[in-house]
């Protein structure tokens, strides 16, 4: 065979291939050419989610007859003046987005300058340029493309239900709605209105719901001329994937590997590894210092200075994070107070409590017996002292009794513990608020705390067992503990092999001396098989670090006295992010008066 150049209308339609997958990226490029357009308004349509029309209308600057020829030529732009590709400002530049939608579709455009007497209309069908000829319209552009794919039946095998495109279209028109929110935005499925956003309305809410902000920090920084501004979700507030991750690069969306592991290492003290935060972050950066010519669909982006982009990025979001670190999650509150049901019908009286009168041994209507109250005791639980005592808590004053008890001051953001219920829960009173802590997740994370400060200073303080722990295991498990044994060293664990088939534990982290060996070991097994490998060494050993943390914590089931929870809650307040635990739940919720004061009708 011999070596020809290919016809132009298959040319543009290998391009097509690569910039438009569906519908919502033919949608992308045709907003973006309309925002470039200096528009203030545009208005979308779409049927079949994208398949049988798109027509988008725009308020923008127009094309001149000239123009609109040469607009659906391949590699024809007005948007590189300088012939600079580091000097880009607008969301186009490589002229191929109008020749590649016109290769598979039927795609008209109407256009009209301020200048011009009338619009000029043209159309492409298949990739063949039709005539220009006069129209009316108003000022601005309408693009509108019918039939996408018809011209490469293949792919149009590849669209999905048009719910599915237009939810793909929704996300992208989204992302743009949230990075010009100058502009008015409006999207028609059908006779439909999906959404209709005004301008400079604040749009986080009307994209990621009304809880959001209630539940997000601010993110402000600004660094070597790096800024960066947005929401981020406090940990509590988090999803099962990252779609609800919003990241802007000097107002184009991108989907970023450099800013998401950014995100992922900022969160990682918080979130298990499966669960996401929730967030919109829009980066500004000198042009010259971003590649934005190195995906396709434009929808990734390489910064010159990778590690500055990533250090601005992890200390505007750890920063945040910081701020947030004793709030929880607002939405967590609310749900309490829903879950709290209030009587529906008016209470019985007394005597219909099945014949009893109501003593305080039992809650009314329930039969069941009142919950045991735990009242404070001088004895520590065996063991617990002494871990608690470890880490130097702020004094504790001796043991109030019920009747004397002290009151709760702003001094103690927690309050002061009044009893443990389930042997699980400390409620404690704050000066405007009634406290319910989680003692197993919050001691975890004091416990993931400690260990990394002592980490991050000295190592990991060590014991040695008196008697060295043997512990089977199955051969993959075992495997891949062995394969830690450095790793696990550097965490304060020391272990060899025993025999084929099993493991000795011979020193422990200090910390964790009292801890169950033979479930830590086993659990610790399936951790680090599980652990993604494109984390880095110091990541992977902070997982290790939260399973062993996870392990020696007050296990729910422990009984506390009334100074050992009042340790607890003065630890907590003394240590960074102890508002949730390393798997991202909270670690306690607060109650405000006001709410309880709702629950009871008094406001
Ligand atoms: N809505 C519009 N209003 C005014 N001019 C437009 C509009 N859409 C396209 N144009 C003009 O048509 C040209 C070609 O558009 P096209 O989208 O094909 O390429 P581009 O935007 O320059 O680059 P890219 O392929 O990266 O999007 C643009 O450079 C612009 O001058
Ligand atoms: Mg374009």
């Amino acid at each position: 065979m011999t070596v020809r150049f290919l016809d132009p209308t298959l040319i543009n339609q290998i391009a097509a291939g690569e910039v438009i997958e569906r519908p919502a990226s033919a949608i992308k490029e045709l907003v973006e050419n309309a925002i470039d357009a200096s528009s203030t308004k545009i208005d979308i349509v779409v049927r079949e989610g994208g398949r049988t029309l798109i027509s988008i209308t725009d308020n923008g600057h127009g094309m001149p007859q000239d123009d609109l020829m040469l607009a659906v030529e391949r590699h024809a732009t007005s948007k590189i003046p300088d012939c600079d590709l580091f000097n880009i400002r607008s969301l186009g530049f490589r002229g191929e987005a109008l020749p590649s939608i016109g290769a598979v579709s039927r795609l008209t455009i109407t256009s009209r300058t301020v200048k011009a007497d009338t619009a000029w209309r043209l159309s492409v069908e298949g990739g063949k340029k039709g005539e220009l000829a006069p129209a009316s319209f108003g000022f601005g552009t309408r693009v509108e493309v019918r039939d996408l794919f018809y011209a490469t039946p293949a792919r149009l095998k590849f669209l999905k239900a048009p719910t599915t495109e237009l939810s793909h279209a929704v996300d992208i028109l989204n992302r743009l709605a949230l990075a010009h929110p100058e502009i008015q935005f409006s999207l028609m499925d059908g006779d439909r209105q999906v959404f209709s956003y005004g301008a400079n309305k604040d749009r986080i809410p009307s994209i990621f719901g009304k809880d959001f902000l209630e539940n997000a920090s601010p993110v402000l920084m600004e660094r070597e001329g790096l800024t960066l501004k947005g929401y981020i979700s406090v940990p509590t507030f988090n999803r099962s994937n990252a779609a609800a991750q919003y990241l802007f690069v000097n107002g184009r969306p991108v989907k970023d590997r450099v800013l998401s592991a950014a995100v992922r290492m900022a969160y990682q003290d918080f979130l298990a590894g499966n669960r996401h935060p929730v967030l919109a972050l829009f980066l500004e950066i000198d042009p010259a210092e971003v590649d934005i010519n190195v995906h396709p669909a434009k929808a990734e982006v390489r910064f010159r200075d990778t590690g500055l982009v990533r250090g601005v990025f992890m200390s505007a979001l750890k920063n945040a994070l910081h701020e947030a670190a004793h709030r929880t999650s607002s939405a967590i509150a609310q749900d309490a107070v829903a879950a709290f049901q209030r009587p529906s019908s008016p209470m019985p009286s007394p005597s219909a409590w099945s014949g009893k009168t109501y003593s305080g041994r039992s809650l009314p209507g329930s039969g069941a017996p009142a919950p045991r109250l735990a009242f404070p005791e001088r004895r520590l639980a065996p063991g617990l002292a002494e871990t608690i005592a470890s880490y130097q808590a702020a004094p504790v004053t001796s043991a109030p009794t019920p009747e004397l008890a002290p009151q709760p001051s702003e001094d103690y953001p927690l309050g002061l513990a009044r009893a443990q219920i389930h042997s699980a829960y400390i409620l404690s009173e704050a000066a405007d608020s009634l406290v319910i802590v989680d003692q197993h997740a919050a001691h975890e994370r004091l416990v993931y705390e400690k260990m990394k400060r002592e980490q991050d200073s000295h190592g990991i303080k060590r014991q040695a067992l008196l008697l060295p722990e043997v512990v089977d295991l199955p051969e993959q498990t075992l495997k891949a503990i062995l394969s830690r044994i450095p790793d696990l060293a550097q965490l304060g664990l020391i272990i060899e092999a025993f025999g084929l088939t099993a493991i000795m534990v011979r020193e422990v982290p200090a910390l964790l001396v009292k801890a169950d060996w033979k479930q830590l070991i086993q659990d610790l097994g399936a951790e680090i098989q599980d652990i993604d490998a494109t984390l880095s060494l110091s990541e992977q050993l902070n997982e290790i670090l939260g399973t062993l943390a996870c392990h020696n914590s007050v296990r729910a089931g422990r009984h506390l006295s009334i100074e050992e929870m009042n340790a607890l809650l003065r630890q907590m307040e003394a240590t960074p992010y102890s508002g949730q635990c390393n798997h991202g739940r909270p670690t306690y919720i607060k109650l405000h008066r006001h709410d309880i004061e709702k629950l009871f009708g008094r406001r």
